[in-house]
């Protein structure tokens, strides 16, 4: 479906938990955040039971992220589910790549399309003190364990034939000497790097992130770096790869290529192609919105139990079908980055460990 500026809108991200087992110091706080009651999240079945709805609106590719949704018990087999949902072509998963490992078998037999992971530095003192792993220590050499943990499953995912992105987020004083090391991933193995500009929601507003220019100059020590072209020699047309706003360049003899997502100095408003629900049912059409509609008790007809779903009874679907297709009408034209700044405290909601990144 197109919204009010004829944007197609096909992209949903489902975020399935506001769990992590990291500490991101741009995401959440020392002591992790205040979990959501267990009977306010969506299950499995409502999910999968919403995301079908989705699709006969024009949702064709669902990312799953959370927090870390690979915490949340039974995953696969949601992406699974999700799979087999008529109209939903591809099912991505993003994570920060410490339980992947362990799940990726039963991941590829889910049939999951590509996995995005959050990966910000290759160094263990530096993972550590952005993820805080493990918690409340010093020591550099548990989070050796974890950074060696997240490589071999990326190689693993990658050599199994899964397309994989990894996502650094540079922050001043923080990881400016990662990006060149973590770009260099993309010289032997066929995947993307890509580099996000830090977005001023929540902790993360408290930081400084690096702009596209300011990375691009980094990377560019490492090789010479050409935009990969899709028909248009400006270089913004250069969103070829997957669904986002990435600008993606590549050099001779590397293996995969570099991504730049440039959400503040650039700005991609006029492509974006998606809405992200909350692991509690609240549909939001754009990141910087402050705006979310409750469509959990449309879900459950007004049972807040939480009774198990699995297909929506048809005057519950019209009227999700309705409540969508408003959320979609009001997508703004474009974000709004000055009025996160005002809902920048730890109790905002607006938040990446809850709307997913
Ligand atoms: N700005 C940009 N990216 C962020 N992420 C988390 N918080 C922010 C932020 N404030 C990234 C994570 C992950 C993805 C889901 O979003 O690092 O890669
Ligand atoms: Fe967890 Fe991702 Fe937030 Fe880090 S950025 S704390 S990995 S949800």
């Amino acid at each position: 479906m197109r919204d009010s500026f004829g944007r197609e809108i096909d992209y949903l991200r489902v975020s399935v938990t506001d769990r992590c087992n990291l500490r991101c110091i741009y995401c959440m706080p020392p002591d992790g955040v205040e979990w959501k009651p267990h009977a306010g999240i969506l299950s499995f079945e409502e999910l999968t039971a919403l995301c079908a709805v989705f699709a006969e609106l024009g949702i064709r590719k669902v990312k799953v992220t959370g927090g870390e949704p690979l915490v949340r018990r039974g995953l696969p087999s949601f992406i699974a589910a999700l799979k087999r949902t008529a109209g939903i072509e591809q099912v991505t998963l993003t994570t920060n790549g410490l339980l992947l490992g362990e799940h990726l078998p039963a991941l590829l037999d889910a049939g999951l399309d590509a996995v995005n992971i959050s990966l910000d530095t290759l160094d263990p003192v530096t993972f550590g003190r952005i993820t805080r792993y493990p918690y409340h220590t010093e020591n550099g050499a548990p989070a050796n364990k974890a950074l060696e943990q997240i490589l071999s499953a990326l190689r693993s995912a990658s050599s199994a034939g899964l397309r994989v992105k990894v996502n650094c987020v540079p922050i001043a004083g923080v990881n400016e000497e990662d990006i060149l090391p973590l770009a260099a991933l993309a010289r032997e193995l066929p995947i993307a790097v890509r580099f996000i500009e830090l977005m001023p929601l929540g902790r993360a507003a408290s930081f400084e992130g690096l702009n596209a220019l300011e990375i691009l100059s980094r990377i560019s020590e490492g090789g010479v770096f050409a935009p990969i072209n899709n028909g248009d020699s400006s270089g913004v047309e250069n969103r070829v790869l997957g669904n986002g706003p990435a600008v993606y360049y590549a050099a001779h003899g590397w293996q995969g290529q570099i991504g730049i997502i440039a959400a503040i100095s650039r700005g991609f408003c006029e492509r974006c192609n998606r809405l992200r629900l909350s692991a509690d049912g609240y549909l939001s059409p754009c990141l910087s919105s402050a705006s979310k509609t409750p469509l959990r008790a449309l879900v459950r007809g007004g049972d807040e139990r939480g009774l198990p779903v699995s297909r929506i009874p048809a005057a519950r679907k019209d009227a999700i079908l309705e409540t969508i297709r408003a959320v979609i009408f009001a997508k703004p034209q474009s974000h709004s980055f000055s009025g996160i700044y005002n809902i920048k405290t730890e109790h905002s909601d607006k938040t990446m460990w809850n709307i997913g990144g």
